[in-house]
């Protein structure tokens, strides 16, 4: 007997709807074959590693960049850290990048340089979830499964408009999106590959989270939400707590030649593995670095929003005439040459960048 709610929601239908809108409407991606080509599983795999909480437009250039120095999984599994590290730094969530860095040498190593199928084989590899493990079987291979993603949870919440509150409201969300689903495997490989991709694109250009356009859903007539008239107010959010602002202080300390004191962060610590500036341990892993550095003064303030906290750092700067006697009492310091010219790419996250920049027009001004 199939469930109630599956006989008042036609899935079938649904996913027809759906399919064609896409067939007309479909992004074009990088990563997405063109006409009838094969999906390349290593294009899959790095695109929905970047993906994950970081947005298409975001991705796009980084993963254009990525393929071009490292084609292959091969070709990543034998680049330097160093090199990927820089490679990625702007986009964020940098332990993403190291689990890339060991999912590809497993890949490469202990798989012949061939992505495993199943979602439960997947799942074993670095940085790879259940969202990530089921949209890599499902778009790389045609394995049927049901891919959960953020815009694909905001379309169901809103299509069955779910009022249990989030995150307890997953639960509802996910037993209905095994209903949106339910049997796509009939439809054929090339369907059950386009499918989740087809809600994704919906989601990011149709059911956005704010004013949604209603009025070009292919799938309007099932939503509730729309029925409601306040598709916005789905998926239903517990009422946030205000989030927690932590201070610190960064410092820039250059020579004349532009040389200045950096610092590759320890794995351990926030921005693990990545080039900064030197900083107090506001991420609460670090040691404090304690400067007694003559003419050091405060020279501005950025602010910077991670996930769980907001941060404020205040930049304090100097222009000294020798900065390498420093090294020999911060081991843990190197120095680069930063320039306006330069200063992109020298690999730090975006809060080091912040700070740099303002730094350097500062002192150049
Ligand atoms: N977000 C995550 N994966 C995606 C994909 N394959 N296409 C579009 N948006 C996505």
């Amino acid at each position: 007997m199939p469930k109630k709610s599956i006989s008042r929601f036609n899935a079938s239908q649904f996913q027809d709807n759906i399919l064609e809108w896409y067939a007309k409407n479909r992004r074009v991606l990088p990563w997405r074959v063109a006409g009838g080509g094969r999906t390349d599983p290593y294009k899959v795999w790095l695109s929905e590693i970047m993906l994950q909480q970081t947005t298409v437009p975001a991705v796009i250039p980084y993963f254009l960049k990525f393929l071009e120095k490292w084609p292959s999984v091969f070709d990543l599994a034998n680049a330097r850290d160093e090199d990927v590290m820089v490679a990625w730094a702007g986009l964020g969530y940098y332990a993403r990048a190291r689990n890339l860095l060991k999912c590809a040498r497993v890949v490469a190593h202990d798989f012949g340089g061939v992505f495993p199928k199943t979602i439960d084989e997947l799942i074993k590899l670095s940085g790879v979830g259940p969202y990530t493990a089921a949209a890599i079987s499902t778009i790389a291979y045609g394995n049927a499964a049901t891919v959960m993603d953020g815009n694909i949870e905001r379309i169901v919440a809103r299509i069955f408009a779910i009022e249990t509150p989030l995150p307890q409201g997953k639960k509802d969300i996910r037993e209905k999106a095994d209903i949106v689903f339910a049997d796509i495997s009939e439809l054929g490989k090339k369907s059950v590959q386009a499918f989740p991709q087809a809600l994704m694109d919906i989601g990011a250009g149709v059911c956005t989270p704010k004013n949604p356009l209603c009025e070009f859903c292919p799938v309007q007539k099932y939503c509730q939400a729309y029925k409601l008239r306040t598709p916005e107010s789905f998926p239903v959010r517990a009422i946030k707590k205000e989030s927690l602002v932590r201070k610190g202080k960064v410092y820039w300390i250059q020579d004349k030649a532009g040389n200045v004191m950096v610092e590759k962060r320890s794995d351990n610590r926030m921005l693990g593995g990545m080039l900064g500036l030197p900083t107090t341990n506001w991420d609460k892993k670090g040691k404090d670095i304690d400067f007694q550095v003559k003419g050091l003064k405060k020279i501005g303030v950025i602010y910077h929003t991670f996930t769980h906290f907001k941060l404020e750092l205040d930049i304090y700067g100097a222009i000294l005439p020798d900065i390498k006697i420093m090294l020999d009492s911060f081991p843990q310091l190197t120095m680069l040459n930063l320039k306006e010219s330069n200063i992109n790419k020298a690999g730090f996250p975006t809060v080091f960048l912040k700070a740099s920049k303002m730094a350097l027009k500062y002192f150049s001004g």
